[in-house]
């Protein structure tokens, strides 16, 4: 049969990140690749007593269909965790449950999106967030960040030029906090700065906040949302509890929670009843909150471990950012050197990570990388980074003078 796919798919690409995946089961590579939390800090036992309780108590109901828009018990244990931790104000009709964040950066775009509409990125940007826009087949604007996050001013500037062309881009997305793929945190005066800009052009704030909870030093600074109530908020259990059962969240002005659940009776009728009743126990019974302090100790450790390996080994006229959370640093390498095609020798020497292209809708960051600090034992953290010095060395042995 040859099948005729739709144009749309087109605009699919396959994930380096997924192709690196297939790598990860080799025992002699060590990956900064994958986005994964480490396995040490899934709260197991505790879980598996919440598993069984949820069968007993309810079963029939656990097993069931359920509402599209999610299990109302956790979307009101949703309410109480993003009051607590970030102070956002919000009621149960503004909660929906999704399939993980991804599936509602997928679902927002598809809602919000047509053919060719400009949206506003970060640059780079969530590599998960590209497919679901690319996916959507948005015309991506991407706005150069410094140490203190998206450069709003720049944001301004775009959406002025696009203003005048008639294309005002659709939303801005941002993750404003321990970034993904940067580790980069937006301060407070660009926050506000960016509100003000998303008010006075009416181009509505998509908040992507999966890292929040994972600080390791300083001050926590505002949501977005907490500032502005119309934000479009996206959160997730990955990185607090596990990405395995795939729960995540979107809250949302109510006229926009609603269209998203007419898309999800579509795509998934309502995600898995039996991962929301775990979530929902998971939360009632506060095991996030003994949870999240053993996942930033062990964090901590090791992304301090990667700087110091970094400091040891890598070649000098390299630099990398220093995240006071989350899972990724941002290493920078000397400007002849293209990390896309450094990865095939760097896989063959035992190491591997993502290239800065793949996070880059402008396909900008041709000598940078992301490098995972989250997943590799301490050892291999050392390990990992001097093979990749090495890989760096080599290359930059055979490169002609500047
Ligand atoms: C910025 C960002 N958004 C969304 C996601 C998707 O996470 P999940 O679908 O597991 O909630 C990730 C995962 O790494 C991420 O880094």
């Amino acid at each position: 049969m040859e099948f005729k796919f739709s144009d749309n798919l087109k605009n699919m690409k396959p994930s380096e990140i997924r192709e690196l995946l297939k790598y990860a089961t080799n025992k002699n590579l060590i990956s900064f690749g994958g986005g994964m939390p480490n396995p040490e800090t899934f709260p197991m036992a505790d879980l598996k007593t919440i598993m069984d309780d949820v069968m007993d108590q309810y079963g029939s109901i656990a097993l069931q269909y359920g509402n599209t828009g999610g299990l109302n018990e956790l979307r009101t244990e949703i309410v109480r965790l993003v009051r607590e931790t970030e102070n956002i104000k919000s009621s149960e009709s503004q909660v929906l449950v999704t399939a993980g964040s991804q599936q509602g950066l997928y679902e927002l775009s598809k809602i919000l999106v047509n053919p060719g509409d400009s949206i506003i990125t970060e640059e780079p940007t969530y590599v998960g967030a590209i497919s679901a826009f690319d996916a959507n087949e948005a015309d991506m604007h991407s706005i150069p960040m410094d140490e203190n996050g998206l450069k709003t001013e720049l944001v301004e500037a775009e959406i002025k030029k696009l203003i005048s062309k008639g294309k005002k881009p659709k939303f801005i997305y941002t993750i404003p906090t321990f970034q993904n793929p940067t580790g980069v945190t937006m301060s407070l005066d660009r926050r506000r700065h960016l509100i003000e800009i998303s008010q006075k052009y009416q181009v509505p704030l998509v908040e992507d906040n999966p890292y929040g909870e994972l600080r390791y030093d300083g001050e926590r600074i505002p949501a977005l949302k907490s500032l502005d109530p119309e934000v479009i908020y996206l959160g997730t259990f990955s990185k607090i509890m596990c990405p395995g059962l795939r729960m995540g969240f979107t809250v949302a002005p109510e006229s926009f929670i609603s269209r998203v659940n007419l898309l999800k009776q579509a795509l998934d009728l309502s995600s898995s009843t039996f991962s929301q009743f775990v979530a929902w126990q998971y939360l009632a019974r506060d095991e996030v909150k003994k949870q999240i302090p053993k996942t930033i100790k062990l964090y901590r450790r090791k992304r301090d471990t990667m700087f110091k390996a970094l400091e040891q080994y890598f070649p000098d006229g390299s630099s990398w950012s220093k995240p006071l959370g989350g899972m990724f640093l941002w290493a920078t390498v000397d400007s002849r050197i293209n990390t896309t095609d450094m990865l095939q020798d760097a896989i063959q020497d035992g190491v591997a990570y993502v290239s800065g292209n793949a996070f880059s809708p402008a396909r900008a960051q041709a000598n940078s990388m992301r490098l995972n600090f989250t997943f590799s034992e301490d050892e291999q953290i050392y390990e990992g980074i001097k093979r990749l010095a090495s890989v760096l060395e080599k290359k930059m042995s055979v490169l002609q003078p500047q």
